[in-house]
């Protein structure tokens, strides 16, 4: 895939003093804050933007709205965390009731999708009241004060505009300078769009609507770093080289073949086994090849997100009773190779490594919560790189939670006389929502020496769970089960029900939704199955030791409570290959919707 012409204007943010908003907002006389794209993602038709607005000012503000001047026109077709008005060539957000409010230096989130035809330029955005004068449909009053910052008033559409130096107030990082550390790696700067899974969700029905958003590169096997050796596919360096040839800012991948990998399952065994050298292997083949890879000069300008196993280290808290559990949980096993893996990304300045901490429905009670808090707290500590060790953890992407469940956000509340998390479906874990989750484990981690800056990711590409089953409020029943039924978001039989469910798309990819967090992210690409559902399978020549787990046989009881079916979608290929029936319940289920 070519990727599509990005053009900037020369001012991405701009000050909004005094006068913003006022026509509408009366309380915002006085506002004084800023608006800025924090990610745009241009695809083939489409794209997608992120918007941080951010009170500069001394005092609070009620209330915010922002303009998104087109040069070419909008067409949105989406967005979140804002009421949205469009008109010719603008898009205007304002807040919603629990996004107003902002104290001084605090920022709230929203993001648009649309669509484009013909090269990509991307908006200006300012306050409501001081667009420049590129004449519109729309009335534009005048502001009784021109902001200091220029801007450009009539972007070129077919010139690149370069920015004169020192003419930009508050530029924002464009990739970051070789050796110079991020807070947040995941804001301000566009995202690496993979153009082999943006082809195939393409061609789904649908599937343009996600296409264009990125999603994580899997270094699934050793192979997988070199790439196919006909050539037809892509490596870890082919991957680097487009994006940078996209002009993207950041490269998410994920580093996924620990010895033993995925021992309390079948679906994702892997190559390399702990008794059978997998360790040194793993060092050697694996882990110093991606890093000799990732040292090249000439990646040193993106950041560079490292996904850490997915699905390993939770396994030696919850799974020991399984045996290639228990060899993990030794010598050469998941904590060694974590910390081999952390220490040699942790020398290259420009890669931040998230750990993987499974999600709340399988790590939230609280014996596993503090068990899980002290294993991956120690593999993850005293590693010798100072902060470059480690940048957060990822969640959600071993199975997942909702985000928010909008109807069932106190687990303590009592229903006919029990409390909500005492029903069936949440067997006492006080957890429904990730965000609470990656929240407390975020500050249980800075609690126990971590430092104060790390960051949370959350998956956020299964577990939207919209569609006609999605309840639209509070159930009025008053048995516990019922209620319970009624009011979640969550619509799987059982919450360990992992493989292959009908979840939904969910939040789209934007960084910092919440404090604390660095991003919501796509770590597992729709459209790649969890695992094969047919006992009888033939064996994946790229992946010989993966093998069919009877969680992804929609036939067979769940492994986790035999009362019900494992939910899993019929006719399901090996784990990673394409799976088009999922990918189309996924956009189907999608929540937002697209
Ligand atoms: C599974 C597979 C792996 C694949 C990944 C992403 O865990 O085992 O091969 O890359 O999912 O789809």
């Amino acid at each position: 895939m070519k990727p599509t012409v990005l053009k900037r204007p020369v001012q991405r943010a701009l000050q909004c003093f005094g006068f913003c908003a006022a026509l509408s907002l009366p309380a915002l006389s006085y506002a004084n804050y800023t608006c800025e794209l924090t990610n745009v993602n241009p695809w083939n038709n489409g794209y997608q933007i992120d918007v941080q607005v951010t009170n500069n000012g001394s005092s609070a503000i009620t209330g915010w709205e922002v303009t998104l001047e087109f040069p070419n026109g909008a067409d949105r077709t989406g967005g979140w965390n804002a009421n949205f008005t469009d008109s010719g060539n603008r898009v205007s957000a304002s807040s919603l009731s629990w996004n107003g409010n902002l104290s001084p230096g605090s920022s709230a989130y929203f993001g648009i999708i649309g669509n484009h035809s013909g090269d990509f330029i991307e908006p200006i955005c300012s306050g409501s009241d001081d667009v420049g004068p590129t004449p519109t449909p729309t009335p534009t009053p005048t502001p009784p004060v021109t902001p200091t910052p220029p801007i450009s008033p009539t972007p070129n559409p077919t010139t690149p505009t370069p920015t004169p130096p020192g003419s930009t107030p508050t530029p924002p990082p464009p990739t970051g300078a070789p050796g110079v550390r991020v807070d947040n790696p995941f804001a301000g700067v566009q995202w690496y769009v993979d153009p082999i899974w943006s082809a195939k969700a393409s061609a789904e029905p649908g599937g343009d609507a996600i296409a264009g958003y990125s999603t994580a590169v899997w270094m699934d096997r050793i192979g997988a770093i070199e790439g196919p050796s006909d050539g037809d596919g892509m490596g870890l360096r082919d991957h680097l080289n487009e994006a940078v040839a996209q002009g993207a800012g950041l490269f998410t991948f994920v580093v996924y073949d620990l010895p033993n990998r995925d021992c309390a399952a079948l679906a994702s065994n892997g190559e390399l086994r702990i008794s059978e050298g997998g360790f040194e292997r793993y060092k050697n083949e694996y882990i110093n090849e991606i890093a000799q890879i990732l040292s090249d000069a000439a990646y040193e300008t993106m950041r560079i997100a490292a996904v850490i196993e997915v699905d390993s280290l939770p396994n030696l808290v919850t799974n020991l009773n399984e045996p290639d559990c228990q060899e993990a949980n030794g010598p050469g096993g998941y904590v060694d190779g974590i910390r081999y893996a952390l220490q040699e990304l942790g020398k290259i300045d420009n890669v931040y490594s998230y750990v993987d901490i499974a999600h709340s429905g399988w790590l939230g009670w609280s014996n596993n919560f503090s068990a899980s808090v002290q294993l991956i707290g120690d593999a993850v500590s005293n590693l010798g790189n100072g902060i470059n060790d480690i940048a957060g953890f990822v969640s959600n992407s071993a199975n997942y939670t909702p985000v928010e469940e909008p109807y069932l956000s106190n687990p303590d509340l009592q229903v006919g006389g029990m409390q909500v998390k005492s029903a069936d479906f949440y067997e006492f874990n006080p957890y429904f929502e990730e965000l609470k989750f990656v929240t407390d484990w975020r500050n249980a981690m800075i609690a126990r020496g971590l430092p104060s800056n790390i960051g949370m990711l959350i998956d956020t590409g299964r577990n939207g769970w919209g569609g006609s089953g999605r309840p639209s409020g509070v159930s009025s029943s008053t048995n516990i089960n019922n209620y319970v039924n009624e009011s979640r978001i969550d619509r799987r039989s059982h919450r360990g029900n992992w493989c292959n469910q009908a979840g939904g798309v969910g939040y789209r990819p934007q960084a910092s939704p919440y404090a604390g967090i660095d991003a919501y992210v796509w770590v597992k690409p729709q459209g790649e199955s969890d695992g094969i559902s047919d006992p009888n399978f033939e064996i994946d020549p790229n992946d010989p030791a993966k093998q069919h787990d009877p969680m992804c046989n929609p036939n067979e009881p769940s492994r986790y409570d035999p009362s019900v079916t494992t939910g899993a979608l019929d006719n399901a290929p090996h784990a990673g290959r394409w799976y088009p029936e999922a990918f189309q319940v996924l956009i189907e289920n999608a929540y937002p919707p697209l």
